[in-house]
């Protein structure tokens, strides 16, 4: 089919390709007409495995292409996607000025019957903003069905979530959308479920909120195993292999980040109590995810006492591993926090050290990471990259004033860390 996707995020990019890999022809627009030069080029502004092969494929076989005119866009497809940032307000609420400024463009170079499909997280009844804005700004007065799909992918691993997801969600109002979108998604072989556009919106919310909740549940339990002389990991494992519960996202830690779970866990907060409810389960979800952070850097400073002039080695800057993004980093934050209490930093992340450089200017970045605790009074595990695993512990322990190690992530095995004569701390064990 002949596809758009306006906005080329993490979101709309990955779906682009995705859609075009499969064989749909497929058009992105982006209004940063730099970025379009870029993606036409053959490079790609964010790092995410697999993706850069298969816009490149996809652009050589002519399945996708990139341009900077909505118009050009919208003329060239029957379904158009958006997929373009919903940032959150310094109240928690969604700002949703790029969905009504795009639907607004699209209204204006509609000449025939079109399907305006959002896959950017918003809030309940977004779509129904949607149809309205696209109905008084079309001056064509040509029909047109809006459809909510909302999107379910992780980064660093967008790729082979959007080729094969768990199910795929189309909110509509009417059949005729919904056939399209069933023809668009046949080749990705995964179940299907037709809603009203209301629930589609909602499900985004729910989910993100549930896995978020999953996350602060099992960092709660952690806190519980510390003070009670119990494994994290252990427990995790035994009420993770109930199926009801599951084992993915029992993962304790520092806390959930990234550009998802805090803003989408605001927002449906705040999109509750704008239809009456409060939420207060979800706002004990943010209360023990900030706790965390803290119990975290409680423990460095309880251990390392005064950390002026303390030089730290830190593993990790990303949200999370595989992925060049630090934005709502919790790596990012601590770093921070370290930074006040007068620490000096020596940091390393396999992607994400040129996109911080921004946010932590005055840190010493290491492209090694087992040059990284050069002459530190203590060694800090900040991401769960898995490539962190394989430090040279030897060599590492032989550069440091004193051999502390805070595993925010649990990568390393507690009782092989102790043999190996290091202080070492992490969560829940
Ligand atoms: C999340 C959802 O997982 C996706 O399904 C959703 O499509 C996406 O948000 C979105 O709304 O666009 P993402 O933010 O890319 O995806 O990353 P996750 O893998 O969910 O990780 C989020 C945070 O939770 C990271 O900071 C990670 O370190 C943390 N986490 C994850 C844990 O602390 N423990 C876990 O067990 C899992």
């Amino acid at each position: 089919m002949k596809l758009s996707i306006i906005g080329t995020g993490y979101v709309g990019l990955v779906t682009g390709a995705c859609f075009a890999e499969v064989g749909h022809q497929v058009i992105c627009v982006d209004n940063d007409a730099a970025k379009v030069k870029l993606l036409q080029a053959g490079g790609i502004p964010i790092y995410e495995p697999g993706l850069e092969a298969m816009v490149k494929k996809n652009v050589a076989s002519g399945h996708l292409k990139f341009t900077a005119s909505t118009a050009e866009g919208v003329q060239n497809s029957e379904v158009i996607f958006i997929a373009v940032p919903t940032p959150p307000q310094p109240d928690g609420s969604v700002d949703l000025s790029y969905i009504e400024r795009v639907a607004r463009d699209i209204a204006a170079a509609m000449t025939s019957y079109k399907i305006v499909v959002d896959k950017s997280t918003v809030p309940v009844k977004t779509g129904e903003k949607v149809a309205e804005t696209i109905k008084r700004y079309c001056a064509a007065k040509v029909e047109f069905d809006v459809v909510s799909n909302p999107e379910f992918l992780r980064e660093g691993f967008a790729v082979g979530d959007l080729m094969n997801p768990d199910r795929v969600v189309i909110g509509v109002a009417s059949p005729r959308p919904a056939a399209a979108m069933r023809e668009i998604y046949t080749p990705f072989k995964a179940p299907i479920i037709v809603t009203d556009i209301n629930s589609a919106e909602l499900i985004k919310h729910a989910a993100n909120s549930f896995l978020a909740l999953k996350i602060s549940y099992i960092n709660a339990i952690a806190n519980v195993c510390e003070a009670a002389g119990a494994n994290v990991q252990e427990v995790a494992q035994g009420i993770g292999l109930d199926e009801r519960i599951g084992r993915r996202f029992l993962n304790a830690g520092i806390g959930f980040g990234g550009s998802c779970f805090p803003k989408d866990l605001s927002a449906f907060i705040k999109i509750s109590e704008q239809v009456g409810y409060e939420f207060k389960l979800l706002k004990e979800v943010q209360r023990i995810n900030a706790d965390q952070m803290e119990r975290f850097v409680n423990k460095i400073t309880d251990t390392l006492w005064v950390l002026k002039d303390k030089k730290i080695g830190v593993l990790g800057l990303a949200f999370k591993q595989n992925t060049d993004d630090v934005r709502s980093s919790p790596a990012i934050d601590l770093c921070q926090r370290l930074l006040q209490d007068g620490a000096t930093l020596r940091v390393h992340d396999p992607k994400a050290m040129a996109k911080a450089r921004a946010l932590l200017p005055t840190v010493t970045y290491v492209e090694d990471m087992n040059a990284v605790a050069e002459g530190c009074d203590a060694l800090v595990v900040a991401t769960e990259w898995e490539e962190f695993k394989q430090l040279d512990l030897a060599r590492a322990r032989k550069g440091m004033t004193a051999p502390i190690f805070f595993d925010g992530r649990n990568l390393f095995d507690p009782a092989e860390m102790e043999k190996l004569g290091w202080i070492y701390k992490s969560i829940g064990r």
